[in-house]
């Protein structure tokens, strides 16, 4: 069995860990400037100032785009590169950016798949209280029209949000990622509920004014639990902890008390019992806004944790062994996370299934002949690739697959220390080598299969 016929190949990146140009043609700095100027927030300074320099380089990254043969690209836009104070008055020329990009990758017959927020919120609006504000949903929307204004006679797929369990999560509770809070539980809660009505405005914009009819989705963490064995009481042990809206480490790492809300039209119950004392902001007339119809789900895995029944058929999480495989990240390898959490989401929400996120870092470098020798990578893409095709067997509905990432770029706290990219970027020269794993991807999408 090969993937679906149609099925999406695509490569993924996100603004402000490529694009550089961080104060260029007058754009606004978002909270990850901020937080890059920060002591201690990201390894050795690190910023995102120049990254890939992307924003100067985008055409000949879109060569390289169509040279690995990818059908769509999954890019997404700096708000504060295109409305500097976040709302009020748009910066004609960093709009024109995005407006050269999306030509760019149509003339290459390239797919632009847009998400709109990627976490470089605008850091006027962080000023002004950011998420917390109940008017941030206002400010989203308002930057989605200026966006599907200009660019929705090109682009049709639309993400609104990417991860928002790390943005609100690790963002606003745990205090590692921008805007570096860590808040009371209430708060990071309503941060998040003020997150979600931003999506369902954020959808409503998109749905009423694009040009070109839109599919609309999104981007969260896939939130993973996969049985070890395949027995059917194994597989709905794992099923339900996948689903559970409480998780005691981080209460933000779960996967329904956002989808949900966004697709159900509910807080899960048990996210609700665990959490309503401390929501007594909380009005239930706002879910009418966060639920509107989507047309896809996306979801980012890279991996997941292994359950397993113990005697008494009491699901015990199980570690990973003692020197099992990890990326250079330190991440585990886990492939069938993929296979389950696609099957799993798709049953309960019953969308169109997209993998927006997979891949690694590893340690890359240019060996002599002027290769980069990451079989490591390939054969990371390749277990879960089968993963996957054993979810299509399943019956999920799954249509398409972003690798994360086009080219090595800033990972957020970790700076320029992790690799992902399919192509090696050099932050000296911005010289950019396809890596063996570029040309091992390009055949999968040719032949639409693995060997
Ligand atoms: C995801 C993020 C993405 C990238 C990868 C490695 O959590 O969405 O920007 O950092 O991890």
């Amino acid at each position: 069995m090969t993937f679906p016929k149609d099925f999406t190949w695509g490569v993924a990146t996100s603004a402000y860990q490529i694009e550089g140009a961080w104060d260029q043609d007058g754009k606004g700095q978002s909270v990850w400037d901020m937080a890059c100027r920060w002591p201690g927030k990201v390894v050795n300074m690190h910023t995102g100032d120049i990254a890939c320099n992307h924003y100067n380089f985008y055409q000949n990254d879109t060569d390289i785009i169509s040279q690995i043969g990818a059908s769509a690209y999954r890019f997404s836009i700096s708000w504060p590169r295109v409305i500097p104070n976040g709302i009020g008055k748009v910066n004609a020329q960093g709009l024109d950016f995005y407006d050269k990009l999306v030509d760019q990758l149509l003339s290459r017959n390239i797919a632009p798949w847009a998400t709109l927020f990627h976490w470089d919120y605008p850091l006027a609006l962080f000023r002004k209280g950011g998420w917390l504000n109940r008017d941030s949903a206002d400010w989203f929307a308002e930057y989605t029209q200026v966006i599907v204004d200009k660019l929705s006679d090109r682009v049709s797929h639309w993400m609104t949000l990417n991860e928002p369990q790390c943005f609100i999560g690790s963002g606003h509770y745990l205090g590692s990622d921008a805007p570096c809070l860590k808040l009371p539980l209430s708060e990071g809660l309503l941060a998040c509920h003020n997150a979600l009505r931003s999506h369902g405005k954020s959808v409503q914009v998109i749905r009423n004014s694009a040009k070109n009819k839109p599919f609309i989705g999104w981007a969260p963490v896939g939130v993973i639990k996969y049985p070890l064995c395949e027995e059917p009481k194994h597989i709905e042990a794992a099923r339900a902890l996948t689903m559970s809206g409480v998780f005691k480490e981080n209460p933000f790492w779960t996967n329904t008390w956002y989808s949900d809300p966004v697709i159900l039209g509910q807080y899960p119950e048990d996210g609700m019992q665990a959490y309503c004392q401390h929501m007594d902001w909380y009005d239930p007339c706002d879910m009418a806004e966060i639920n509107q119809p989507i047309d896809f789900y996306g979801v980012n895995i890279y991996n997941g944790q292994a359950i397993t029944l113990d005697e008494n058929d009491t699901p015990k999480l199980l570690d990973q062994p003692q020197g099992a495989p990890r990326t250079a990240f330190n991440w585990d390898i886990t492939p069938p996370a993929l296979r389950w959490g696609v099957k799993f989401l798709h049953d309960r929400y019953g969308l169109p299934m997209y993998v927006t996120e997979n891949g690694m870092s590893s340690h890359d470098w240019i060996d002599c002949e002027g290769k980069v020798q990451d079989t490591q990578r390939i054969d990371y893409l390749r277990r879960y690739l089968l993963e996957l095709k054993k979810a299509v067997a399943d019956g999920a509905d799954v249509r398409g697959y972003f690798q994360w990432s086009l080219l090595d770029n800033f990972e957020w706290t970790y700076g320029y220390t992790q690799r992902f990219g399919l192509v090696h970027v050099d932050y000296e020269t911005q010289k950019r080598t396809l890596k063996q794993s570029a040309y091992w991807y390009r055949d999968v999408i040719q032949k639409n299969d693995i060997d």
